[in-house]
């Protein structure tokens, strides 16, 4: 299975979703080894941020071969500044531009950004045909089924969008209004289908590969975009790319193996902070990264004895060697080992 899109050929039709503060370079490149999806996504990236030459944000659209086939995805309300940065896109590297049609937070729908387009398909079309004309990359949107419950939205703005020359469209089958609410519901994404012929990638709660055969199925979308389900888990996403592929699904990671791939993630964050980051300095580039990444090491090793403890401890941390230092204690028992005593104390006191 797999599909195309201009000439990207997007094999398996998995994609990693774009995600803010996770998608990054690092991430990538450890998903793209282990877990092998046809299409992945940086960041989003502000074009408004771009236009004002804010390093920060150009440093998001910083890629490299290995990563490929591979969309920057921006988003913006004004159509010169979108072309300027989707421009950029291009000079950056990208093989697609993905503009940013579904984010609901208000720091970016206030600005007319993000899911605030589909309440005015007039300028949302514009932006597009804007940017198609502009590049020679193809070109994506990725859609919220619409601002409020009353209005589905998508599927006419996505006839237009299809019209402008996009070459996919992407949707993640809930209403802007909904922020993560409830279950994403992808009869939405079966209704999408009816209305274009271009590339249509669902989205929304494919954590395995039963969820995404599942999705292609019911709904005739060509690809599945994965999200929450790979943040500090690419082997979710390698046993969704295997179920796609028809193969037999692999072991899931020992705890040694995530523990290796949290530190090898830990220490590509701090190679790009050190090579793009505003403190070149060594060490403050290191904490960087460490503080970055507080969130998402522990999630490598959720679900074992003791994990809540190490999480509360990482919060401390400020080198890779603490981290280090902590992980492999972990993998010892040490934290699990004071969290059995406390149940076996209970066991025999209690
Ligand atoms: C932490 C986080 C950051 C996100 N950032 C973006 C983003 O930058 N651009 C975007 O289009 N969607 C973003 N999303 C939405 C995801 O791309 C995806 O549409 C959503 O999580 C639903 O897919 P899932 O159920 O597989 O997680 C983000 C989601 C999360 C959880």
């Amino acid at each position: 299975m797999s599909f195309r899109v201009g000439p990207i050929l997007v094999d398996p039709p998995v994609l990693l979703a774009p995600m803010e503060d996770v998608s990054n370079e690092a991430f990538r490149h450890i998903v793209k080894r282990i877990a092998g999806p046809g299409l992945m996504f940086t960041e989003f990236v502000s074009a408004m941020a771009i236009h004002h030459g804010a390093a920060k944000t150009l440093r998001k659209m910083r890629i490299s071969d290995a990563e490929r086939p591979l969309g920057i995805q921006i988003f913006g309300g004004d159509a010169d500044v979108m072309v300027e940065t989707a421009l950029l896109c291009e000079e950056m590297g990208a093989d697609l531009v993905d503009i940013n049609m579904g984010c609901w937070v208000p720091k970016v729908c206030k600005t007319g950004s993000g899911a605030a387009l589909l309440k005015d398909p007039d300028l949302a079309e514009q932006i597009v045909q804007a940017v198609v004309t502009a590049v020679k990359v193809p070109v994506a949107v990725k859609v919220r089924a619409g601002w409020t419950y009353e209005l589905f939205a998508a599927p006419e703005l996505a006839k237009r969008f299809e019209g402008a020359g996009a070459q996919m469209v992407t949707l993640h089958a809930r209403f802007a209004k909904q922020g993560f609410e409830g279950a994403a519901n992808w009869n939405l994404i079966a209704a999408m289908r009816r209305a274009v012929t271009i590339p249509l990638v669902g989205n929304g709660d494919v954590r395995t590969a039963e969820d995404a055969l599942k999705m292609l199925d019911d709904t005739g979308c060509d690809g599945v975009m994965v999200g929450r389900g790979a943040i500090s888990n690419p082997w979710a996403l390698r046993a969704i790319v295997q179920g796609v592929r028809g193969h037999a699904i692999p072991d899931p990671p020992t705890l040694s193996e995530r523990i290796q791939i949290a530190l090898e993630h830990l220490r590509l964050a701090i190679e790009f902070e050190r090579e793009t980051g505003t403190y070149r300095d060594g060490a403050f580039a290191e904490i960087a990264a460490v503080r970055s990444l507080r969130g998402q090491v522990p999630l490598y090793i959720k679900g074992e004895p003791g994990a809540a403890a190490l999480r509360n401890a990482l919060v401390a941390a400020n080198t890779f060697a603490e981290v280090q230092d902590m992980l492999l204690d972990f993998e010892r028992g040490v934290y699990g080992s004071s969290f059995q005593t406390a149940k076996s104390c209970l066991a025999i006191h209690g």
